[in-house]
């Protein structure tokens, strides 16, 4: 029994609702919980043939046992809470810390006028509520009329549990301390971070798993190294848009593998799961074996774990939570 931290190694939309999907589903963990910024993430995850887009809510609800939660680091948007409540039909296993900071409409009008254009804002409230939390002028969730049935100390009970998943959002690049600043989120994103914003001190961590994709995508302001055009991207599949603001992202064909060994080193990454090795080797859609990917795709593989130093233990191969290749056994 394992409590784990999941954290994005690029820039957000590694896939990390894909392979939290899977952990959920394969290791059926008591508590899946969600640390990170806020609604600024957009994780998608496809089970049962449909397509669930969620911002607040974790994607490990396809473990129809699992105790879904939101962790006090994270910022709260009601609203978008009671939909997702709502599309997963978690209303009685959906929990939120007493202690989570609230959004409101101001710091989405906030977010729309004051910050700056250059940074390409999600503009869904986080960094003015993050500014509020820290200068205490926030609203905290245990007096929002609305999040009250939903109400919980996720410190204790994550501490309590035997298995837990610890969800992070956006990506180690994008950490406001880490990433190349100021074209980052508001937030730190690296593990340790994660792990506190749902109560989980250092000790009580067994695994970081870090997501990366097959190659690297964008979305925003800041450098990108080898971006191609949309031209170069469309024809290879790799052209993608976001799941909250619907923003074409920038594509890279390349791995950073610099930049990758470094956030292993800081999220002390134990595993990689790496995502959509099928869009970037064609004919290895739907693998559930490594034995079975093409020669290329296999090398490819193998060259990135010598590189980045970590074992990749978990390879995604389409978009469903099944496909993929699972090398932990
Ligand atoms: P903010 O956190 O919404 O203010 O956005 C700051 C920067 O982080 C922008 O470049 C966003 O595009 C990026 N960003 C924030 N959250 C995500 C995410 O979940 N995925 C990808 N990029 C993100
Ligand atoms: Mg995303």
């Amino acid at each position: 029994m394992t409590k784990t931290i999941l954290v994005g190694g690029q820039f957000g939309d590694e896939g990390k609702g894909k392979i939290i999907s899977h952990l959920a589903l394969a290791d059926k963990y008591e508590i899946i919980a969600r640390g990170g910024v806020g609604p600024n993430a957009g994780h998608e995850v496809w089970y049962n043939g449909k397509r669930y887009p969620l911002r607040m809510l974790s994607c490990g609800f396809v473990h129809e046992k699992a105790r879904i939660l939101i962790g006090a680091g994270v910022a709260v948007n009601p609203e978008v809470f009671l939909k997702e409540i709502e599309m997963t039909g978690t209303q009685k296993r959906a929990g939120v810390d007493k202690r989570a900071t609230v959004i409101t409409k101001e710091h989405l009008e906030r977010d729309a006028s004051k910050t700056p254009d250059k940074i390409g804002s999600t503009k869904t409230g986080c960094g003015p509520a993050i500014m509020d939390r820290a200068g205490r002028v926030a609203t905290v969730a245990q007096d929002s009329k609305e999040l009250k049935p939903f109400l919980c100390d996720v410190a204790e009970e994550v501490n309590r549990a035997k298995s837990v998943l610890v969800e992070g959002s956006q990506g180690f690049m994008l950490s406001v301390l880490y990433g190349g600043y100021p074209y980052v989120t508001s937030k730190d994103t690296s593990a340790s971070t994660i792990a506190a914003d749902v109560g989980l001190g250092p000790k009580s961590i067994d695994e970081v798993i870090m997501v990366i994709k097959a190659y690297t995508t964008r979305v925003g302001g800041g450098s990108l190294k080898d971006e191609v055009s949309k031209e170069v991207a469309e024809p290879k599949g790799m052209q993608e848009y976001g799941t909250v603001t619907g923003r074409p992202r920038r594509t890279s064909l390349s791995l950073h593998y610099d930049d990758l060994k470094f956030a292993a080193m800081v999220n002390s990454a134990t595993q990689i799961a790496m995502t959509k090795l099928d869009v970037r080797f064609p004919g290895n859609a739907g693998v559930k074996k490594f034995s079975d990917l093409t020669k290329e795709a296999q090398a490819f593989v193998n060259d990135a774990e010598k590189k980045i130093g970590v074992p990749i233990t978990l390879i995604g191969t389409g978009k469903d939570a099944l496909d993929i290749i699972d090398r932990r056994k």
